[in-house]
């Protein structure tokens, strides 16, 4: 009698999408939201434009979930902040916490935001994305604002990117997630980077994550 153990299926993002029924990012929103003064990096492999857009996306869908729960989340200015957040940054790998605040000064400057009534609370959540959290509770600010904690955490999902991008010893951390909400989406973040990965370079990053995010059900 021969006995047939059934092998456990890999577990795919769609999977955990379908479970946890996730509303996915549309691909309006993320056409709305592209990233900006991204060139300004040059060279940059971290931060470039696609780790910028597969952000967004994270964001998105957290806000989806948040709001889910009836947490009211202020998602324009988080989109807003997204797209600038890691523009002008100076360097690639070394840890240089103020480069939020260069790319909320030089966004200033460029006049981004200028007609948006949000433009403050934009730039204030870029500034801080880059700092350690006690030191934003501590600074004057009497909470840690839900905004700045879905920023923080998107950015933080992305790290799956390190492994495919040579960084060592890196990676993300998922005891350093802000709300318990991020955990939902890190099976999509590790599949959505190893598919953006397994493609070579994406010269049109926008195009590329829409093209994926289709393809796993996270955007409609
Ligand atoms: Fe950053
Ligand atoms: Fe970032």
């Amino acid at each position: 009698m021969s006995i047939i153990c059934a092998m456990p299926e890999k577990i795919t993002a769609k999977d955990v999408k379908k479970k946890l029924t996730i509303s996915p990012t549309s691909e309006t929103i993320l056409r709305t939201y592209p990233p900006i003064t991204c060139i300004a990096n040059g060279e940059s492999v971290l931060h470039e434009e696609g780790h910028v857009v597969r952000v967004m996306l994270y964001a998105d869908m957290l806000c989806n979930i948040l709001e889910s729960k009836g947490i009211s989340v202020n998602r324009h200015a988080v989109l807003s902040a997204i797209r600038i957040h890691d523009s002008y940054r100076r360097t690639d790998y070394d840890e240089e916490e103020s480069h939020g605040l260069v790319a909320a000064v030089a966004s200033e400057i460029a006049g981004n935001f200028t007609e948006d009534p949000d433009a403050d609370y934009i730039h204030f959540l870029t500034t801080w994305h880059s700092e350690n959290d006690k030191d934003v509770s501590l600074k004057g600010n009497v909470t840690f604002p839900i905004e700045l904690a879905v920023l923080k955490d998107a950015d933080a999902l992305d790290r799956f990117r390190d492994q495919y991008l040579g960084v060592e010893g890196e990676g993300l951390d998922k005891d350093f997630l802000r709300l318990e909400e991020s955990n939902d989406l890190v099976s999509i973040a590790e599949e959505l980077n190893q598919r953006y990965f397994s493609n070579g370079v994406q010269r049109q990053p926008l195009e590329s994550v829409i093209e994926i995010g289709k393809e796993m059900g996270i955007v409609c």
